[in-house]
């Protein structure tokens, strides 16, 4: 119903990935240049991006949502994409689900983590999932602190739960997570300006990564990086 009777709902936070430009350029460069098998979202709220992504790609995309009232206007926004499908339930679950699927991509899928809203944060427990499940993959996360640029914006929801290279620090150091930033500032970005993190282990997606110029590896040179 929401759906019909509130169309300006459609484009939340101003569009797509935040109504973020430099943010939607990336994304499609990213798309177009990594051999991305599928896609995983978690948090589809009203299907903005999930229908970005959907208009990038054939890949399957498996979208996310537990509110069942979000989960009705999205299923009614992106009925039209064949590729998509959509599940209600809790990330977590869901990443459990795709993890005993024995059809669904065990690499190169690229997950998309935006199911933060509150006091029960599920981005731990999300990339503990994930990194011990996929191989090869990539790892998006909205909403994520840039150390170095105070003009993005990142959630925080209290001692222990804000969205820093803190809070993630132990599975990074188990995974040897390298971690990426936008290449843009914030001055340059548009919309919504709420930072975001890309992460991966692999050494070779790494090398990718680092030869794409809208990334930025952080910090930009570490102990044992070749000069
Ligand atoms: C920030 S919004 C997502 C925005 C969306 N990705 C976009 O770009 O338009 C967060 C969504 O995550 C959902 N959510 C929160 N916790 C969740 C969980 N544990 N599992 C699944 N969805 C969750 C909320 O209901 C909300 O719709």
């Amino acid at each position: 119903m929401d759906y019909f009777r509130f169309p300006e709902q459609r484009k939340s936070w101003g569009g797509p990935l935040n109504g973020q430009e430099k943010r939607q350029a990336l994304v499609a460069k990213l798309f177009k240049e990594l051999p991305i098998k599928a896609v995983i979202e978690t948090g589809t709220f009203r299907g903005t991006t999930t229908e970005y992504f959907a208009k990038l790609t054939q890949v399957p995309i498996y979208t996310v949502e537990a509110n069942q009232r979000l989960y009705g206007f999205s299923w009614i926004r992106l009925k039209k994409f064949h590729n998509v499908r959509l599940l209600q339930m809790d990330s977590r679950a869901a990443l459990r689900l795709l993890t005993q699927d024995g059809v669904f991509p065990k690499s190169g899928v690229f997950f998309y983590l935006d199911a933060h809203w509150g006091q029960d944060l599920p981005l731990a427990e999300e990339l503990q999932q994930i990194f011990a499940n996929w191989q090869k993959s990539w790892v998006y996360i909205d909403d994520f602190k840039i150390e170095d640029d105070a003009g993005y914006g990142y959630d925080d929801y209290g001692s222990g739960k804000s969205l820093t290279l803190e809070y993630i620090s132990e599975i990074v150091k188990t995974y040897q997570i390298s971690v990426f930033y936008p290449a843009a500032s914030s001055e340059e970005e548009t919309g919504a300006r709420r930072g975001s993190v890309l992460l991966a282990n692999d050494p070779a997606l790494i090398s990718e990564l680092r030869a794409i110029d809208l990334l930025r590896a952080y910090p930009s040179q570490r102990v044992g990086d070749p000069s």
